[in-house]
């Protein structure tokens, strides 16, 4: 009951939901194996991306985009063998809104196949040199073809937030009219802020018969925001990455977006949280991006406490200084007290007593004076130090 009505209580404050999204699900669509490989330096040989699709399969992400099929023969036969593995989630390829394209997309045996075109003028007149009524007569055929093949298709307004918004409702009418499944709404260049956003996909919204899914970029660090805007919108599906890998500055992080749904808007998803710091690890891991220590929910200091007062306040009640509506164990994470030049004696003197070792208070204070002088250098005081620096005081090394 106490955390049920923490969570109303937070979704009041933050103005996030109405009631009725407690009983809201949200699909997850995971592009890690395709935009997420589009971060400069990034590339994963046919056994990782294989071992990435089980695992994002394994962990509830209802949608792994597993690449682009006709940019490559290796990218067509990567495709085709995790669509082949059956992993239980959908399996997606991206595709030009060319025929040839689609037909590679279908040959590669994908369960969905994702037609995107750019919308804006600028990426309309400087990439396919096409009018926006050409566009939309491009659109109302291309993902007719792709529906006469395949049962999901989804259509892409590329750089739909710099579109002029009549236009980018047309598109979205049009995808819609020829049967796509599923629209999405890429924030190509991470222009927009969620006050921008929610107002736009209400308005699509209300066009559509389809279901709405949201793609954004992190150029201004807002990508997580905007995606949850969108949700706030009446988005029905987000685009996520592990450790929010993608082109440039990348995309929306998969653990961040999924964790605010659940833990602040009461909105559901099908993601097994207590599995996402594994993820994000194994991706880290995989694509030599490193995960930073600040990293929201999954890094390494995300339960992490060092000071005394929140040492203390955690250790008698973690939600003194925790979100408490999401606990580390909810996402794989363990919490931590650490040693530095601020921590407290109750953190030190339970750290101690842990491992068995039961200073007086004198011996005690001459234990923390020693760890703020080594950390007060600059120098890192690990769990084994501070059991080093006790024994040599206490005499018992
Ligand atoms: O950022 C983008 O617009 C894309 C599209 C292919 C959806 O990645
Ligand atoms: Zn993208």
């Amino acid at each position: 009951f106490g955390e049920s009505l923490n969570k109303r209580q937070v979704a009041f404050f933050t103005d996030n939901v109405k009631n009725s999204e407690a009983f809201r699900k949200v699909t997850v669509f995971d592009t890690t194996l395709r935009d997420g490989e589009q971060t400069p330096g990034v590339s994963f040989t046919l056994d990782q991306k294989i071992e990435i699709a089980r695992h994002l399969s394994e962990i509830g992400v209802d949608v792994i985009e597993a690449g682009f099929p006709a940019s490559s023969d290796v990218e067509f036969q990567t495709v085709r063998k995790i669509a082949g593995e059956n992993t239980g989630a959908k399996i997606c390829g991206l595709a030009r809104s060319v025929k040839s394209d689609v037909d590679r997309c279908i040959d590669s045996g994908v369960d969905m196949v994702h037609v995107f075109i750019p919308t804006s003028e600028i990426q309309r007149e400087h990439t396919i040199k096409k009018t926006h009524e050409e566009v939309l007569e491009i659109i109302r055929e291309i993902v007719d073809y792709a529906c006469s093949g395949c049962d999901q298709v989804m259509f892409s307004a590329m750089d739909a937030t710099r579109t002029n918004p009549v236009e980018l409702i047309e598109a979205y009418m049009a995808a819609d009219e020829a049967g796509a499944a599923v629209i999405n709404v890429p924030d190509t260049v991470g222009v927009f802020t969620p006050s921008m956003m929610k107002p736009l996909v209400s308005q699509i919204r209300e066009k559509v018969r389809c279901k709405i899914d949201v793609h954004c970029h992190n150029d201004f660090g807002l990508a997580v925001a905007n995606t949850i805007a969108a949700v706030e919108g009446g988005a029905d599906q987000v685009q996520v990455t592990v450790n929010g890998i993608g082109e440039r500055a990348g995309n929306a992080d998969i653990s961040q977006t999924v964790m605010i749904m659940e833990a602040i808007c009461g909105i559901s998803t099908n993601i097994r949280t207590e599995k996402l710091v594994e993820t994000s690890r194994l991706v880290s891991r995989l694509s030599g991006i490193p995960i930073l220590p600040i990293q929201p929910v999954v890094g390494e200091n995300a339960f992490s406490h060092e000071s005394g007062i929140h040492s203390h306040g955690v250790m008698s009640d973690p939600k003194t200084f925790e979100p408490g509506i999401m606990t580390p164990e909810m996402v794989g994470h363990r919490r931590r007290l650490k040693l530095g030049k601020h921590v407290g004696r109750h953190a030190v003197r339970q750290m101690l007593s842990d491992a068995g070792i039961n200073p007086d208070e004198e011996t005690l204070d001459r234990i923390i004076f020693k760890v703020k002088e080594i950390s007060g250098k600059g120098k890192k005081v690990t769990e084994y130090d501070l059991f080093e620096i006790a024994d040599s005081i206490m005499g018992t090394s």
